[in-house]
């Protein structure tokens, strides 16, 4: 492409020429931001464009356009909002998609509790909003904050933007409200009001959103918060986070009384008695569906009394005592263009389909995933047959069936590629099972370290959100950085700014002065990291973010996990006979850290990122627990709760709950019909406890 003129060598017509273009150029633009959320260009470059396009204005008044961008406000962030921690965590919700997996919960729920058979328990049963939540802090009855849900731990500030949402009282009404309360729910924008928006939107030339929750994320990350004003933004509450006194005995009236202090609350919800109820509820919703004027997609199921809330707890990210009753995915036809291979991070060969570009329930779709080798065999599909998609909420389109397979002169059979497409070809092996020896389902490239595929795919993970999580960096600038050898593996990041001088990213297309110096900020920030987040971004195979807190959580610093893990590679050893004992570490997952640590390459490069970066210890034991740091084992039958729920407590007291008895045991509570375990624990001389005495020492706890 040539070069730019300068704004000030443009003639007339060069430059009435050139506001065309940046209109059409920056509204499309605009489109990938809003709609497909896959921006194209950087933010520098775009605030490149309309930089170019207010200057040109400037110059040429008269050539100012009625449809002009420079006209619109707040388009797009210019920087971000502030960051505001979530006191108590924003947990997502599990799914289930039948009637069979409700009724799998509900005894799950009820095994979990102990809870006898013929004695009921109560479940409510709601739309699951199709928004995004929020949660909004209130100080002696006073909104203070409101903040996005963010990773669940850190969110974004948007408390002037909620302020201009109606169905969110600025002082709370009535006065039996506790002093801090945060109230959790739905920003969402209903359907009708969606449309008339994108009416006005295409009457300003401006872009139009997908879809209503789309338009409401838009709508509440305006900067300015006049824009957030004209927008229809509606919030329904359903649920808290930090109260300084409980809302209620049950989730039925906790929700009441958020409803009593001026919120509005989803007139849908229902107290079920069984699970046929909780099922007859999720079909009036869903017959109802249509008609609500709001989206949703699906019913969320939640125990009603809190203090059962309480007791179940949570797995990694998703309470025990609720789930979502998901509707039916979407489905749309198109035709598969071709069969493409991606490689992941470690390594695995994952067949994508490229479609031809659907609408499948208000997103267009254009890749789906065909899984494994096995799956292309068992579909068949094949380059030009029409195929059916289905996606369901953020889970990855999925290819359902050939439409067409009996079609005269279908394309040849897929054949699985035996090399990774990677430069150096390196052969691609299908995985066996680690059990039986037969074949798995993963085809894996050979070349490890060597593949470049892998090693970029590695960097993109190491910077994703829930690792290093660097603004600023993310999958187009670490392909760009690669390509370059300016960054071949994760240490390189923290030494770019040192060779900067040579490198002048400043200097290169879509960046600027400002984008560097916040890339480097980003980076220098992230200078110290935590041990569970350093954890996760070393990607070892099995250790995602619930392993990677299990982890940091056991060994509490990254010095001890990492010694540990050395000695480990002696299966003789004490630190492998304490990796394998910690509940929630199988076998595969600890021969996998084991694994990883005994490669040299690895030791390497986690040594080569140490010399830039500190670790973070992880949070000390609550002191006030006396079992917390303490290695306690269950054996035998336990009478008053469930195994399950004896490991949970014992886990949120800060215990560390392993599998067998070893000389670091603390405690072992042993039940009736306990037998070697107890064996064991009296000859090494550990603390045997009955149930009754284990629950006297953390009663009230
Ligand atoms: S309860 C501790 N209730 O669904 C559980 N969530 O997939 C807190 N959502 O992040 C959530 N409607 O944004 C709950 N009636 C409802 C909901 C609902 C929509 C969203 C919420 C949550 C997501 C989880």
């Amino acid at each position: 492409m040539a070069a730019l003129k300068e704004v000030d060598d443009l003639s007339g017509e060069e430059a009435a020429t050139e506001l065309a273009r940046l209109v059409r150029v920056i509204a499309e633009h605009d489109r990938h931001y809003y709609q497909k959320d896959a921006p194209k260009i950087s933010d520098a470059a775009y605030d490149a464009l309309r930089q170019r396009n207010a200057a040109i204005e400037a110059r040429f008044a008269d050539l100012v356009r009625v449809d002009s961008p420079s006209g619109r406000v707040g388009t797009r962030p210019a920087e971000g909002f502030g960051k505001i921690t979530h006191k108590v965590t924003m947990l997502s919700l599990d799914n289930v998609f039948s009637d069979t997996e409700v009724h799998e919960f509900a005894k799950r729920v009820r095994r979990f509790l102990r809870w006898p058979e013929d004695e009921p328990l109560a479940f409510t049963a709601e739309p699951k909003i199709d928004g995004l939540s929020c949660s909004i802090r209130y100080e002696h009855g006073k909104l203070v904050q409101a903040a996005t849900r963010g990773d669940g731990r850190t969110g974004e500030d948007v408390t002037s933007n909620v302020r201009t949402i109606l169905d969110v009282p600025e002082t709370l009404a009535g006065d039996d409200w506790p002093n801090v309360l945060e109230v959790r729910g739905e920003v969402y924008i209903p359907g009708a009001a969606f449309n008339e928006m994108n009416v006005a939107q295409e009457a300003a030339g401006k872009p139009v959103y997908a879809n209503p929750r789309n338009a409401a994320a838009g709508s509440l990350r305006q900067l300015d918060p006049s824009i957030s004003a004209k927008r229809p933004l509606r919030f329904f509450a359903y649920a808290w986070g930090e109260v300084s006194a409980p809302l209620a005995k049950t989730q039925m009236q906790a929700v009441k009384n958020l409803g009593a202090w001026g919120f509005t609350i989803n007139e849908h919800m229902r107290l079920c008695q069984s699970t046929d109820e909780m099922i007859a509820v999720y079909q009036t919703i869903e017959a109802a569906r249509a008609g609500l004027g709001y989206d949703i997609d699906g019913v969320v199921y939640k125990a009603d009394r809190l203090d059962l809330q309480e007791r179940l707890g949570f797995v990694s990210r998703s309470p025990r005592w609720a789930t979502a009753h998901k509707f039916p995915p979407e489905q749309a036809s198109t035709v598969l263009e071709n069969i493409d291979i991606q490689i992941g991070r470690t390594g695995a060969l994952t067949p994508v389909a490229k479609l031809k570009p659907v609408t499948v329930g208000g997103v267009v779709v254009s890749n789906a995933s065909l899984h494994n080798a096995d799956e292309v065999m068992r579909l068949d599909v094949r380059v030009g047959d029409s195929v059916l998609i289905q996606r369901a909420g953020d889970v990855i389109p999925q290819v359902v069936k050939v439409l067409d397979p009996d079609r005269e002169g279908r394309g040849d059979v897929f054949v699985f590629p035996t090399h990774c497409p990677c430069p150096l070809k390196t052969p691609a092996v299908r995985e066996r099972d680690e059990k039986t020896g037969e074949p798995g389902v993963i085809t894996r490239c050979s070349g490890e370290f060597a593949c470049p595929f892998q090693r970029v795919r590695h960097l993109e993970h190491f910077v994703s959100r829930q690792a290093f999580d660097i603004e600023g960096l993310g999958k187009k600038q670490i392909a760009a950085f690669f390509e370059a050898g300016e960054i071949t593996e994760p240490a390189d990041i923290f030494t770019l700014k040192d060779h900067n001088d040579g490198l002048k990213i400043e200097d290169r297309e879509g960046w600027g002065d400002l984008s560097a110096s916040n890339l480097f900020t980003a980076i220098d920030e992230r200078r110290t990291i935590s041990f569970e987040r350093f954890l996760i971004a070393l990607g070892i195979r099995h250790v995602g973010q619930t392993n990677a807190r299990l982890l940091s959580v056991s060994y509490l610093s990254w010095q001890q996990f990492h010694e540990a893990m050395l000695a480990a590679r002696d299966p003789a050893s004490e630190a492998f006979t304490q990796l394998n004992g910690i509940d929630g570490v199988g076998p595969i997952m600890a021969e996998a850290i084991v694994q990883f640590f005994a490669e040299p390459h690895n030791e390497g490069l986690v040594e080569r990122l140490l010399e830039q970066l500190q670790v973070t210890d992880a949070m000390p034991p609550k002191s006030d627990s006396p079992v917390a740091g303490k290695t306690v084992v269950f054996t035998g039958k336990l009478e008053q709760m469930s195994r399950d729920e004896a490991k949970a407590k014992a886990a949120s007291l800060s215990a560390k709950v392993a599998g067998s008895v070893s000389a670091k045991t603390d405690i072992l509570i042993a039940g009736p019909g306990a037998g070697s375990k107890l064996k064991k624990a009296n000859e090494l001389g550990i603390t045997v406890l009955t149930e009754s005495e284990w629950l006297t020492l953390i009663e009230g706890l």
